[in-house]
């Protein structure tokens, strides 16, 4: 696959697209949303492919937030809404993929990345990343989800202390608070990232969409509707042919074969 902003290698049955501006730390343009928008949906439509990790080119940075000289010539209200939907449609796409996204996050994860990071399924760190929310430092919000969904991570309060102080969040601290969920050494990151994204692709793929499903989109709403929407997920895994190979192979205790039907 060709995407401008963008490296994309697939291995297997994982896809792993890599965020490629070096020169301003593979910072979130305008392009690269539009990049990573056609890449999913490619991703997406590729039965093939079962999970997709995220990361950025280099060691510094997996990305350094949004375009600042892009910010920098906004001159009205609604060109900057208009932007920031742009972005969160992006990653709501993430989201909605029927398929696992892991953020490996190798350096600075910095606003949007902070935020890209957020909107994926599983946050791994290395133990040199850094995350943070420094749009107060530029005047700004957040535009990104940012204030919606560190406060889902991680609380309100918190959310508020890094998203007004504008405070770096290094990897042990991020995984604490419950913003990442596994810390490794730099070196070890990509393979980290990969054996977890083999693993994934290696699980029965309508059960994976449907946890996926469950999780965001009961993420929103109260618990009953919630609950609601995860006996409708488990009613839809039930009625596959992977569930009766799931069931059938246990019982007669060898390893199941997946079909993705
Ligand atoms: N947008 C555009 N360019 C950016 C950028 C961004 N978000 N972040 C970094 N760059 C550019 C720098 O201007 C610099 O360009 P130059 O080489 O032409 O001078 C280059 O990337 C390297 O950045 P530099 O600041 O020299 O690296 P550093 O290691 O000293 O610091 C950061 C790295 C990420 C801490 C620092 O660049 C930074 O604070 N970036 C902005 C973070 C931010 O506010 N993000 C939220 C935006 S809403």
């Amino acid at each position: 696959m060709e995407h401008g902003n963008l490296i994309v290698e697939q291995d297997g049955e994982i896809v792993v697209i890599t965020f490629d501006r070096p020169d301003v730390l593979n910072a979130l343009s305008d392009a690269l949303v539009a990049d990573l928008r056609a890449a999913l949906a490619e991703v997406g439509a590729d039965p093939a492919i079962r999970a997709v990790v995220l990361t950025g080119s280099g060691t510094r940075a997996f990305m350094s937030g949004a375009d600042i000289n892009e910010l920098n010539t906004l001159t009205n209200a609604a060109a900057a809404e208009a932007k920031a939907a742009a972005t969160q449609a992006m990653q709501r796409e993430i989201q909605r993929l029927p398929k696992p996204v892991i953020a490996a996050v190798n350096g600075y994860a910095l606003g949007a990345g902070c935020e890209l990071a957020m909107a994926c399924d599983i946050r791994i760190a290395a133990d040199t990343a850094f995350f943070g929310l420094p749009e107060i430092n530029l005047g700004l919000i957040p535009g990104g989800g940012g204030t919606q969904r560190l406060t889902r991570l991680v609380g309100a309060g918190l959310a508020a202390y890094y998203c007004l102080t504008g405070d770096r969040i290094d990897a042990v601290t991020a995984k604490n608070i419950g913003l990442v969920e596994l810390v490794v050494p730099q070196p070890e990151l990509m393979n980290a990232a990969k054996d977890l994204a083999h693993r994934l692709a290696g699980k029965a793929p309508l059960a994976v969409a449907a946890i996926k499903k469950s999780i965001n989109d009961g993420a929103q709403v109260d618990i009953d509707r919630g609950l609601a929407i995860e006996a409708a997920q488990f009613g839809i895994a039930c009625a596959t042919e992977d569930r009766i190979e799931g069931t059938k192979a246990f019982l007669e205790k060898r390893a199941p074969q997946w079909k993705g039907w």
